[in-house]
């Protein structure tokens, strides 16, 4: 595996310790090496100790066992240069010739970007000018963080890019939502029971809810952000993909072309948001000074490097719609904020009101959530009658916890390396999802960015950090249904 970019944050904070992760559990086989590349000078025991480092700073390190740390070690390699060069991609070439004269074997590679999107093209085209690419001496993939693209042109631009040397089957876009063991389970639970096919569309749902609330701010990664904001962060990407394995028809078996057709067919059946019905159907935010947890916290513009007069977005809600037969009529709400009161990430299935009001007090609508993060389960909520004489109806819920399981949830990485190395991309977005993603955002940038002005510009900030987001994402909801309190 080679990593491009290993000196950054995401491979010091997630891919080293899924890796080292799979490797103590012994499924990566005894060939297997790493070769780091970065633009920074280092030798190959400085990498080694870099790594080390790394490892027993990460929270997501697994429990290290006796010697783990010295044998992993020699597993590893470095090579830097400058990635706009041959001379880079030559080091690498002889990295795996290295690799194949100790181990024998066939030279599979796989190819990690773990850099600033501007190096995306630069790396792969210069794998491909030096034959890296090439997969007659063994199987050759390329992983691709994100962001992939900045809107839809360019994501199209990057994709046309990548297979001027790759072939689609050779491509893993990461999209680490897709990881997460509830994630999955939502397939599971949809497809491998009887019981909620015939509920799920527009005959019993009243709207589908998609959350993904964050309580931390900017990180330190204003120079990312404010070129990004929450639309291309979060909604694009993991939100869209939560959205696509709701929405879905069930797929006619579990692999990946069927899995990604289905996920493709539902996202090119939104209906497209026009520039001027923008603000009807999506509301942004940004966050001002407030309290969290009896603390005061800067708003998004006092956040360093951020511009005082910044118009980027930190919080989206966005309602849409499904041409299709099952969701005719259906809204799936979806939101996504940082400096929300709490960190937690949920779809939540709305049924429709029973037809009758029998009962005293009103009818509450019975709502399947899917805890996706923290305390990961799947819950039901139904009206049920309240002990006593009177005939009083009072909600409760059954909680499904995935912690009954008592195993421990491996980190969205691991999951996906492993998926890369075995070369399974049911988990990994393909070019036509990524295209339909940008397509489905594009009206809502366009009119947010591109054409500021166009339509109501909000104040911002328009929410205190600590609250649930801006006013206005209620009305967007309402008036007959509100937002889950989470
Ligand atoms: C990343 C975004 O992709 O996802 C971050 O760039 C965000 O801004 C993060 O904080 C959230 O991931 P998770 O797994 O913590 O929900």
């Amino acid at each position: 595996m080679v990593i491009f970019g290993v000196t950054g944050d995401l491979s010091r904070r997630k891919l080293l310790p899924a890796i080292f992760g799979l490797w103590q559990d012994g499924l990566l086989g005894s060939a297997f090496n790493i070769v780091g590349v970065g633009r920074q000078e280092m030798t190959d025991d400085e990498f080694k100790d870099y790594a080390v480092k790394a490892l027993q700073e990460s929270k997501e390190t697994d429990a290290i066992q006796p010697g783990s740390l010295e044998k992993f070690r020699e597993l590893l390699f470095y090579e830097f240069g400058e990635f706009g060069e041959d001379e880079v991609y030559d080091l690498v070439g002889q990295e795996l010739d290295r690799a194949e004269a100790a181990h024998g074997g066939r030279k599979n590679a796989l190819f990690y970007l773990s850099t600033p999107p501007s190096l995306f093209e630069p790396i792969s085209n210069g794998l491909g000018r030096l034959g890296l690419a090439d997969q007659s001496e063994g199987w050759r993939r390329i992983v691709i963080e994100k962001p992939f693209g900045r809107d839809l042109d360019s994501a199209r631009e990057l994709n046309a890019a990548i297979h001027a040397t790759w072939d689609e089957s050779q491509v893993y876009r990461i999209d680490h939502y897709l990881g997460k063991e509830t994630v999955q389970n939502l397939m599971a639970i949809r497809f491998g029971n009887a019981i909620f096919e015939p509920l799920w569309n527009r005959g019993y749902v009243d709207h589908v809810q998609i959350t993904a609330a964050e309580d931390l701010g900017l990180e330190g990664r204003a120079g990312y952000y404010e070129e990004a904001g929450i639309v291309r962060d979060m909604l694009q990407n993991h939100l869209m993909q939560l959205f696509a394995l709701t929405a879905m028809e069930p797929p006619a078996a579990f692999d990946a072309d069927a899995i990604r057709d289905e996920k493709t067919k539902v996202l090119r059946a939104v209906k497209p948001i026009p520039l001027d019905r923008v603000d009807q159907v999506a509301v942004r935010g940004q966050y001002g000074p407030g309290s969290m947890d009896g603390e005061r916290v800067p708003g998004y513009r006092e956040e360093p490097g951020v511009k005082p007069d910044s118009r980027t977005s930190t919080y989206v809600a966005v309602k849409l719609e499904i041409d299709n037969w099952r969701w005719q009529g259906v809204p799936f709400f979806l939101r996504t904020g940082k400096r929300l009161p709490k960190k937690v990430t949920e779809i939540a299935v709305v049924f429709k009101r029973a037809p009758l009001g029998i009962f005293p007090g009103g009818l509450e609508r019975n709502v399947l959530a899917f805890r996706i993060q923290p305390d990961e389960g799947v819950s039901l909520k139904f009206s049920s009658k309240s002990p006593g004489q009177e005939m009083v109806l009072r909600e409760v819920v059954m909680d499904f916890r995935y912690d009954a399981f008592g195993a421990q949830l491996e980190s969205p990485y691991s999951r996906l390396l492993l998926d890369a190395l075995i070369g399974d991309a049911t988990l990994f977005p393909r070019e036509d999802e990524v295209d339909h993603a940008w397509q489905i955002v594009s009206g809502i940038l366009q009119a947010w960015d591109v054409r500021p002005g166009k339509g109501r510009t909000p104040d911002f900030p328009n929410y205190a950090a600590g609250t649930w987001g801006p006013e206005d994402a209620e009305a967007l909801i309402g008036p007959d249904r509100r937002w889950r309190r989470l």
